[in-house]
């Protein structure tokens, strides 16, 4: 078990730098997830915190002993990839106890380890087969249990599920999380899937072009995204964002015109604070799941919307809705709908579940009461 701290860690190829001064600290025992977009710097990230990748600036500390001229096997944690790269020619017993037997471990401590590991992973019936004679998840399983024999403080996974159908990764994601829960070790999970990162981590990192760009809870990010980029990143479908400006601000809150809301008609105000440059123009963002049909009791910005496309789920429906002036509003309906395309209907907004974005370039969010 350990702790990880990162101060302004800079990675830079040549004079490209592609990580740029991150901070980050994680907690010992914790499960955090590292999520962003295809080349956003999550690899090599966990890559420069496994020793693989060399750290141009800043500072690594584990348990608050600095490491980056640590190498990688004396830092003391194990790493899972993508790619499973199990031995083709082993049996899975000599894959888990291939990495032991390098350290020069006895043959009775290995034989140990190998079979916890078998043990905790349900393995245990299948010691004597080849990786071939396995299934996907199987084989995952071993490459999780060979990281579990090397006893590590730190277990760094780097998209672990990509390579697994959609069923498989649901079980795999639960079997992972129920192992921290055993094991209590740290854990760094690399996904650019904003589900696996919601549905596993005690705390998620959101990182852009090599940013940090929120670290927080699951719930903190779905409810308080920091802007717009964290906002339209978690959650799907994704949160609709609405032209607007603003037209007022009080205690009672701000209050906005929706470019897509018929002028005139008196809007409640947001729950959200604002310094607001009357006329500023802003965006505002409502999740699908939270806008409703019709009218609804608490206060609500109203919309009227024409049904471009439904999609039924059995569950629940999604209506992919075309707004005045061009702009788009999809809808998450629980259950099921009965609308034919191109029906108007009436929306609501409410102002509770309401964010409101500047529109430069930071994109930051107002703050939410
Ligand atoms: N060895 C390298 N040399 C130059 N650029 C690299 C190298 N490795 C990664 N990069 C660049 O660094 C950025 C981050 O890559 P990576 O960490 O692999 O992203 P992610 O894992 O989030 O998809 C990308 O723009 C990638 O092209
Ligand atoms: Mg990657």
């Amino acid at each position: 078990m350990a702790s990880l701290q990162l101060h302004r860690v800079v990675k830079r190829y040549g004079t490209t730098a592609v990580v740029h001064g991150i901070d980050l600290e994680v907690k010992d025992g914790e499960f955090v997830v590292f999520v962003g977009p295809s080349g956003c710097g999550k690899s090599t990230l966990l890559r420069m915190i496994a020793g693989l990748e060399s750290v141009t600036e800043g500072d690594l500390l584990i348990d608050g002993t600095r490491v980056n001229d640590v190498s990688a096997a004396q830092r003391g944690l194990a790493m899972v990839f993508q790619s499973y790269a199990l031995y083709p020619h082993m049996t899975v017993y000599q894959n888990l106890a291939f990495g032991l037997e390098n350290l020069g471990a006895p043959r009775a401590e290995v034989d140990a380890k190998v079979k916890a590991a078998a043990k905790l992973l349900k393995l245990e019936a299948l010691l004597e087969r080849r990786p071939t004679q396995l299934s996907g998840g199987q084989r995952q399983r071993v490459a999780i249990g060979r990281a579990i024999v090397r006893d590590p403080t730190i277990f760094l996974f780097d998209e672990p599920l990509s390579n697994l159908d959609a069923e498989l990764r649901v079980q795999m994601r639960a079997e992972i999380t129920a192992l921290h829960k055993r094991l209590g070790t740290t854990m760094i999970y690399v996904t650019h899937d904003q589900v696996e990162a919601m549905t596993m981590a005690h705390r998620i990192a959101v990182l852009r072009s090599g940013n940090v760009e929120q670290f927080g809870t699951p719930l903190e990010l779905y409810n308080r995204p920091v802007n717009r980029f964290v906002a339209g990143f978690i959650g799907s479908p994704q949160m609709n964002f609405l032209n607007a400006r603003i037209v007022g601000a009080s205690d009672a809150g701000l209050r906005v015109l929706l470019d897509a809301a018929p002028t005139g008609e008196s809007q409640p105000p947001l729950p959200i604070d604002g310094s607001a440059k009357t006329q500023q123009r802003v965006m505002l963002g409502i999740r699908p799941e939270h806008v409703a049909i019709g009218p609804t009791s608490g206060p609500a910005l109203a919309l009227t919307a024409t049904i471009e496309r439904v999609e039924q789920l059995g569950a629940a429906s999604f209506l992919y809705c075309a707004l005045g002036g061009g702009e788009r509003l999809t809808v998450h309906a629980p259950g099921q709908v009965a609308f034919e395309s191109g029906t108007q209907i009436k929306v609501s907004l409410p102002v509770a579940e309401t964010h409101v974005f500047d529109t430069d370039e930071s994109e930051n969010a107002f703050r939410r009461r």
